[in-house]
C-alpha cells in the first residue's frame, strides 16, 4: 500500500473531526503507524450466512476500510458455547478512536512506563512506543501466537517495545512498577496485581465488565492503600480477559444452556420496554450489581425483520427469565424460573435508576483494594455502594 501515509492522515484528522482525537503527540502517532503493517489481513462474518470471510489488506479494496474508524477480527478460531461449537472471533483490533481516546485519558507524560493487557495486533502498542520509546512499553497477551506476530511485524516497522505471552491478570511483575496500565480487554474486577503493579500516583484504565455489556471503561487512580475512580461518560466494550470467559457459567460465554422447564415458570406481565442491555446500558449495569453471578442474556431474531425479538436470561444457579417482544396494551409477557428472580431483578434496577434521578456513568465509580472492591454512586462513601466480588483468579 503506497498510498498508506495519506491514509493514515485522513483517520487522524477524521478521528480529530470526530472528538476522538485531541493531543498532537497522539496525532503524530496516528500519522506514523502503517496499520495495514499490523493488520495484513482481517476477517468479516456474512450478516446473511453467517460464515467468515477472509480479507486481504494487500487487496486495495479493503485499504479503506484498514485506515477507518472500525474495529477488525483479526483472529477466529472454534469455540463452545450455548451456540454448540462455532467459529467465533478470538481476537480483535479496536476502533482507532476508542484508542486514542483511551490513550489521551491515560494522560502519559514522556519517561512513562505503561503496560498495556491485551497486545492483538500490536497496533496499540505501536502508538504507545511511538510516543514513549520502545524501552517504556510493555504489552502482554494470552495468545502465544498473536505475540509472536506482533512482535515480528512490529519489529518490521520499526518498532520494539517489550511484548510477551502471558496472563494478563497477572500483570507483568518483572517490569513492574508501571505509571499507566491500560487493558484492551474487560475484566469482571481489577486484578490485584494490576493495583500492585501501578505506582502510587499512577493511573490505570480498564473496562469492567460484569456480564455482557454490563459495565464500562474506568479510571483508577493508585493510592497508599487503593485505586480508585470513575467511569468513562461515554459506553465502551471490550472482549473478555480469556481466563474469565472459562469462569463464566452462562450461556453466553460458555457451557451448556440452562435447562428450561416452562411448566415450573411463574407467568406475569412487565411494563419494562428496554428488553435488551443496549437499551439502558446503566440500568442493565445496576441489576448485574445486584445479582451475585453473571447475567447470560441471549435474544430470538424476529424472522421478518431480523431483528432481536424474545429475550433469554439465565444465571448459573439454574435461574433463567424470558420476556416476550410482543407486547399488549403496553405489557409483555414474562416467564421466570429458578431461586433468583432475574426479571424482578431489571425492573428494581430501572426503578432505581429512576429514582436516583437516571444518572449516567460518570457518577459511577470503583474503589479497589486487595481485599475488597466496590462500585458507588457520586461518591466512595456514599449511601449507594455495591461490592463487587473478584472471582478468586483474579
Ligand atoms: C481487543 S483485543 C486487543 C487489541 C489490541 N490492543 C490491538 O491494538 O490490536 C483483546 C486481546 O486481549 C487478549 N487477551 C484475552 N485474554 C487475555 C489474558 N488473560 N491476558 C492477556 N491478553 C488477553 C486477546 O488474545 C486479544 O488479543
Amino acid at each position: 500500500m503506497n498510498d498508506w501515509t495519506d491514509r493514515a492522515a485522513t483517520l487522524a484528522d477524521e478521528l480529530i473531526a470526530a472528538g476522538k482525537l485531541h493531543y498532537p503527540e497522539w496525532v503524530a502517532a496516528v500519522r506514523a503507524i502503517p496499520r495495514h503493517e499490523l493488520v495484513p489481513v482481517f476477517y468479516e462474518q456474512d450478516p446473511v450466512t453467517g460464515d467468515w470471510l477472509t480479507r486481504d489488506a494487500t487487496d486495495p479494496a479493503w485499504h479503506d476500510r484498514i485506515y477507518s474508524n472500525r474495529a477488525l477480527f483479526t483472529k477466529i478460531g472454534e469455540a463452545t458455547g450455548s451456540w454448540g461449537r462455532a467459529v467465533v472471533g478470538l481476537s480483535s483490533t479496536s476502533t482507532p478512536g476508542l484508542m486514542t481516546r483511551m490513550l489521551e485519558a491515560l494522560d502519559v507524560h514522556d519517561g512513562h512506563d505503561v503496560l498495556e493487557i491485551g497486545t492483538g495486533t500490536g497496533y496499540n502498542a505501536a502508538l504507545l512506543a511511538h510516543r514513549l520509546g520502545d524501552t517504556h512499553v510493555f504489552s502482554v497477551d494470552i495468545d502465544g501466537d498473536l505475540v509472536e506476530l506482533a512482535r515480528h511485524r512490529l519489529g518490521g516497522i520499526g518498532y520494539r517495545p517489550i511484548v510477551v505471552a502471558a496472563d494478563g491478570a497477572r500483570g507483568l511483575p518483572e517490569h513492574a512498577p508501571y505509571h499507566r496500565v491500560i487493558a484492551t480487554c474487560s475484566v469482571s474486577a481489577i486484578p490485584r496485581a494490576w493495583l500492585e503493579q501501578t505506582r502510587i500516583g499512577g493511573l490505570i484504565l480498564a473496562d469492567v465488565k460484569l456480564s455482557v455489556h454490563a459495565g464500562n471503561l474506568v479510571l483508577l487512580r493508585r493510592h497508599a492503600d487503593r485505586v480508585e475512580g470513575r467511569f468513562d461518560r461515554n459506553w465502551a466494550g471490550f472482549m473478555s480477559l480469556r481466563r474469565e470467559v472459562a469462569r463464566a457459567a452462562s450461556p453466553v460465554d460458555a457451557g451448556e444452556p440452562v435447562a428450561r422447564d416452562r411448566h415450573e415458570a411463574v407467568l406475569r406481565t412487565t411494563d419494562v420496554d428496554t428488553l435488551r442491555p443496549w437499551d439502558n446500558l446503566v440500568a442493565w449495569f445496576l441489576a448485574q450489581l445486584t445479582v451475585p453471578t453473571e447475567i447470560g442474556y441471549r435474544h430470538t431474531l424476529d424472522e421478518q425483520t431480523g431483528r432481536p425479538a424474545d429475550v433469554l436470561l439465565t444465571t448459573a444457579d439454574g435461574s433463567w427469565c424470558e420476556i416476550s417482544d410482543r407486547t399488549d396494551d403496553g405489557f409483555r409477557e414474562v416467564r421466570e424460573a429458578g431461586p433468583t428472580p432475574l426479571w424482578r431483578a431489571v425492573e428494581n434496577a430501572h426503578q432505581l435508576w429512576q429514582q436516583l434521578g437516571q444518572p449516567g456513568w460518570d457518577r459511577f465509580g470503583l474503589t479497589a483494594t486487595t481485599d475488597r472492591q466496590w462500585v458507588w454512586l457520586d461518591a466512595p462513601d456514599s449511601d449507594h455502594t455495591w461490592p463487587l466480588d473478584p472471582p478468586p483468579t483474579l
